[in-house]
C-alpha cells in the first residue's frame, strides 16, 4: 500500500477527521487518559501517566507499519480542530478478531460523536479493508458504549472472553 501523505485524514465523516497519531499528540492523549470518568470501564480503571501516553503513541505508530490500514487514530472536530479523542480498528492480540473501539474526552460526550466515528470505521473495515467481521467489546456496566455499538450496526452477541476477562461482545458481519 503506498504511504499516505503526512497530515492527510485517514477518514472523514460529517463532523470528524481521523488521522495518524504523532509525537505531538502526547499532551492531548494524556489529558484524555488522566480523566477518571473516561477510564472508569477501561482495564482496572486507573488513569494514565504522561509517560504511558508517549509510549502508547510509539506503539500506535509501530502498529501503522505492522498492520497497514488498521490502527488507533486521533479524532478532531472538523469545524474547530478540537481534539475529541481516538477511534481504533485493530486486531485483538492473539486472535483473528478485529475490534472497533473509541475513547472520547468527557466534555465531548453526548453529541453522537462516538456513534458517528464507529459507524464510519465499521464501513471502512468492510468496504476498504475487505473485513468479514468486526467486533466490539465493553465492560458489562458500560451501557453508553454498548448503545454506541448497537447504533453503529453491531448486534449483541452475549459474552466473550478477551483480554483475560469476560466482556460483553457485539458483532457486525459484512
Ligand atoms: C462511551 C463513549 C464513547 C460514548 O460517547 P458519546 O459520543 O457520548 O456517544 P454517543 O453520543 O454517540 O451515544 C451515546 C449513547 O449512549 C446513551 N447513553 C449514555 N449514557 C448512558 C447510560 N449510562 N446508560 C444507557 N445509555 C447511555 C446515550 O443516550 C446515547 O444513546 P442515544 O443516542 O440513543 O440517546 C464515551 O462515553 C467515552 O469515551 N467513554 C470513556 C471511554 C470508554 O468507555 N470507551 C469505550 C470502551 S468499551
Amino acid at each position: 500500500m503506498p504511504a499516505r501523505p503526512a497530515g492527510k485524514a485517514l477518514l472523514a465523516t460529517q463532523r470528524l477527521a481521523l488521522r495518524e497519531f504523532h509525537a505531538g499528540d502526547a499532551e492531548n492523549l494524556h489529558r484524555l487518559n488522566r480523566d477518571p470518568r473516561v477510564m472508569r470501564y477501561i482495564g482496572d480503571g486507573s488513569v494514565g501517566t504522561r509517560a504511558s501516553a508517549t509510549a502508547a503513541i510509539s506503539r500506535a505508530r509501530k502498529h501503522y507499519r505492522d498492520y497497514p490500514g488498521l490502527g488507533v487514530w486521533p479524532a478532531e472536530e472538523r469545524a474547530s480542530g478540537a481534539f475529541i479523542g481516538w477511534f481504533c480498528l485493530k486486531y485483538i492480540p492473539a486472535t483473528v478478531e478485529v475490534e472497533v473501539g473509541y475513547r472520547l474526552m468527557s466534555r465531548m460526550w453526548g453529541h453522537g460523536f462516538a456513534t458517528e466515528g464507529a459507524r464510519a470505521l465499521v464501513r471502512y473495515g468492510f468496504d476498504v479493508l475487505g473485513l468479514y467481521r468486526v467486533v466490539g467489546l465493553t465492560h458489562p456496566e458500560n451501557l453508553a458504549s454498548q448503545r454506541v455499538l448497537c447504533k453503529a450496526g453491531l448486534r449483541d452477541a452475549g459474552w466473550g472472553h478477551y483480554y483475560d476477562r469476560d466482556l460483553r461482545l457485539f458483532v457486525a458481519v459484512s
